[in-house]
C-alpha cells in the first residue's frame, strides 16, 4: 500500500479548538500541510492559528457548529468560494457524555447524535463531491474504542461512534475503488478535557475531569500515531493504552468483557 505525504496538502480538521483536534493540527503544520481549522469558537481556534504560523504553512480559522447544519453549509460555501480543493477531512469535533440511561432526557440524545454523528454525515455530504470528482481525497472520522462496545453513563455517546463507524466502513466499501481512503480513528483514554466538556442526563456541563483520562494517552504521541496510521491510509488506527486491551476481550472472551464493564466504577 503506498504512503501519502501531506505536505502542501490541504487538511480540514473540525474539533480543532483543543484536545486530539488541536494536537492533530500543530502534526499537520510540522508536516507541511495547510489547514482549515474549525469548532465554535473562535478565539481558541486563532489560538492555535497563531500556533502553526512558526511552519510557515497556511491555517484559515472556519467557525463551525455541527449541531447547525446551517452553520455547516455556510462553512463548506466559504471554503467552496476560495477554491480550495479539501485533500483530507478530519470529522474530529465531538461531545461525550457522563449519565445513567434512566437519566438522561430525549434532547440530550438527540444533540450527541447530531453533533457526534450527523454534523460529521453532513459535512462529509459535502466534501465529498468535490473528491470524488478529483478521484483522490481521504475522509477520516474520529470514533472512539467505546464505537465498538457500549460502556457504563456513555448511551447516545458509544451510539454515535457506533454510528459513525458503520457510516464510514460503508463510505470505504463504496468509494475506495474510486480513489476515497476512508480511516476511522478509536481513541481509548486520551489526556484532554472532553470530560469537563461532556454533558449529564439533563444536557449540563459535566465539568469534571476523569482519573482515568488523567492518566491516559499524551494528546501529542496520540496525534503522531493518528497522522502515521493516515499516511500508510490505515482503515483502522487504534490509539491508547492498557484500556485498549478490552477490545479483544470484548471480542474474543464478552462474558468476560460483560462482568468487568458493569462493575466498573461510574465516575
Ligand atoms: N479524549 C479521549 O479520551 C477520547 C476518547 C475517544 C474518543 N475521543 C474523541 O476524540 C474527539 C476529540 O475529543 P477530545 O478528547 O479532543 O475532546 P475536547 O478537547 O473536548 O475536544 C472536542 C472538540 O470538539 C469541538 N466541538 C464540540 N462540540 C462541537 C460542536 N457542536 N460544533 C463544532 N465543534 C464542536 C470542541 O470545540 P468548541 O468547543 O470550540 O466547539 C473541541 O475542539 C471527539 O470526537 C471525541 O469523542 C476522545
Amino acid at each position: 500500500m503506498s504512503r501519502q505525504t501531506f505536505r502542501n496538502k490541504w487538511i480540514w480538521i473540525t474539533g480543532a479548538s483543543s484536545g486530539i483536534g488541536r494536537a492533530l493540527t500543530l502534526e499537520f503544520a510540522k508536516k507541511g500541510s495547510n489547514l482549515i481549522i474549525s469548532s465554535r469558537k473562535e478565539k481558541e481556534l486563532n489560538v492555535v492559528a497563531h500556533e502553526c504560523e512558526r511552519h510557515g504553512v497556511e491555517v484559515l480559522v472556519q467557525v463551525l457548529d455541527l449541531a447547525n447544519s446551517e452553520s455547516i453549509q455556510h462553512a463548506f460555501q466559504t471554503i467552496e468560494s476560495k477554491a480550495i480543493e479539501v485533500d483530507v477531512l478530519i470529522n474530529n469535533g465531538g461531545m461525550s457524555q457522563r449519565g445513567l440511561v434512566r437519566d438522561t432526557i430525549l434532547p440530550v440524545h438527540q444533540q450527541l447524535m447530531q453533533v457526534n454523528y450527523l454534523g460529521a454525515v453532513e459535512l462529509t455530504g459535502l466534501v465529498l463531491p468535490g473528491m470524488i470528482k478529483r478521484q483522490k481525497g481521504h475522509i477520516v472520522g474520529v470514533s472512539s474504542i467505546v464505537g465498538k462496545f457500549g460502556f457504563p453513563l456513555r448511551s447516545s455517546y458509544s451510539a454515535s461512534k457506533h454510528a459513525l463507524k458503520g457510516y464510514l466502513e460503508t463510505l470505504y466499501l463504496e468509494e475506495n475503488n474510486n480513489g476515497i481512503d476512508v480511516s476511522i480513528v478509536y481513541p481509548g483514554r486520551i489526556q484532554t478535557e472532553i470530560s469537563k466538556h461532556a454533558i449529564d442526563g439533563s444536557g449540563n456541563s459535566h465539568q469534571k475531569m476523569d482519573e482515568g483520562l488523567q492518566n491516559g494517552m499524551d494528546v501529542s504521541d496520540c496525534a503522531k500515531k493518528i497522522v502515521r496510521g493516515l499516511e500508510k491510509k490505515r482503515i483502522e488506527i487504534f490509539v491508547g493504552k492498557r484500556e485498549l486491551l478490552l477490545l479483544a476481550i470484548r471480542r474474543y472472551t464478552p462474558s468476560i468483557f460483560f462482568k468487568i464493564a458493569k462493575n466498573i466504577k461510574p465516575v
